[in-house]
């Protein structure tokens, strides 16, 4: 499905990602490309400043996502990787197409439809502190998209109506003119990839504060495996291994037969929380550790990485510099 297509995701620098993140989402985003026929990776550094004005944190922020895409095995010899903001033609595409954007696509993005609801639950004004970028977010996005003839956009589920909006108004360009300007994106939202819980069970997120963090020192990683929820069953009683959350994480991590070997122990009172506690730590510094260290490495280097995001940029404008040719020759005539 994904051979000879063009794939493309983008990211939001929104913080160093946690370990449900880089399970989640990371790592299946990085395999699913080596599949691809193009691969497109990007940091969209535009989409963040809606919610994040801090420069310093921002700066902080995309240094953090790029060095972990690095360090998790994104190559950028096969990728194309690159910051959104040093692509100026997807700009002019977005202007572009916002002539073509239906006013009421974006009165109906979820994203905008929560922030208003979440004024008006509190009593404000519906558009409160609500600034046109958040508001035409799906056409910034759409540009990403339709710049580079994207064939499919792997995504979560919150992001699925996003690509359905690129492809909409792909559609109503292609329709008015009645040839193929753009290509009509498709998602793929992987139903097989698990949630990760987080500390407290619920789903790993930042907003809820239960995340296992990603790269950092053996310290604090074992502080956060530690706090993982139990309930205060002995060792020698036996436990069921799908109602521990230790064990719920641990499949996500850890191969088949070192669960399999966790599940066991449960079941019949050979390991207690501390453990199991201990066997999840173990997994994920085993998976992590050597990546940490090209991440340190990245971090400390970053005008190494600044070379990599460089040449993926000048890849990337020689593809938007075509797209955006072909569309101000149908929309202009010139
Ligand atoms: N909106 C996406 C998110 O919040 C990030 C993003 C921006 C994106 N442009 C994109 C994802 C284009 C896929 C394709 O996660």
């Amino acid at each position: 499905m994904i051979e000879g297509k063009t794939v493309l995701t983008g990211v939001k620098p929104t913080g160093k990602p946690h370990l449900g993140n880089y399970l989640g989402a990371i790592k299946p985003t990085i395999e699913m490309g080596k599949a691809a026929k193009r691969h497109i990776m990007f940091i969209a550094d535009y989409h963040a400043i809606n919610a994040q004005k801090d420069a310093e944190i921002l700066n902080k922020e995309i240094k953090e996502i790029a060095c972990v895409y690095l360090a998790a095995g994104l190559d950028p010899k096969k990728s194309i990787f690159y910051r959104q903001s040093d692509i100026p033609e997807i700009f002019e595409i977005t202007t572009i197409l916002t002539a073509f954007t239906p006013k009421g696509f974006m009165n109906k993005a979820h994203a905008y439809k929560a922030a208003v609801d979440k004024n008006v639950a509190a009593g404000k004004p519906n558009d409160d502190g609500i600034n046109m970028g958040l508001y035409t977010y799906p056409v910034l996005m759409a540009a990403d998209i339709l710049t580079f003839d994207t064939d499919i956009v792997p995504v979560g589920k919150d992001q699925i109506q996003h690509v359905e909006i690129a492809r909409d108004i792909a559609g109503a360009i292609n329709a008015y003119y009645g040839k193929d300007v753009l290509v009509q994106p498709n998602y793929v939202a992987d139903e097989n990839i698990a949630v990760i819980p987080g500390l407290d069970g619920r789903k790993m997120s930042k907003s809820y504060g239960n995340v296992i963090p990603m790269y950092e020192d053996d310290k604090t990683l074992k502080k956060a495996v530690f706090a993982i929820k139990t309930d205060s069953k002995p060792i020698e009683e036996p436990k069921n291994p799908e109602e521990v959350l230790v064990y719920e994480v641990y499949k996500t991590i850890a191969p088949a037969d070192k669960v399999a070997e966790m599940a066991d122990g449960l079941r019949n009172g050979k390991l207690g929380y501390g453990h199991v506690k201990n066997m999840l730590l173990d997994a994920i510094i085993e998976k992590t550790a050597q990546e940490r260290e090209v991440y340190n490495y990245y971090m400390a280097h970053f005008d190494e990485v600044e070379q990599v995001l460089a040449e993926g940029a000048e890849k990337a404008r020689a593809i938007a510099k075509q797209t955006l040719k072909r569309l101000k020759n149908t929309v202009f005539g010139f």
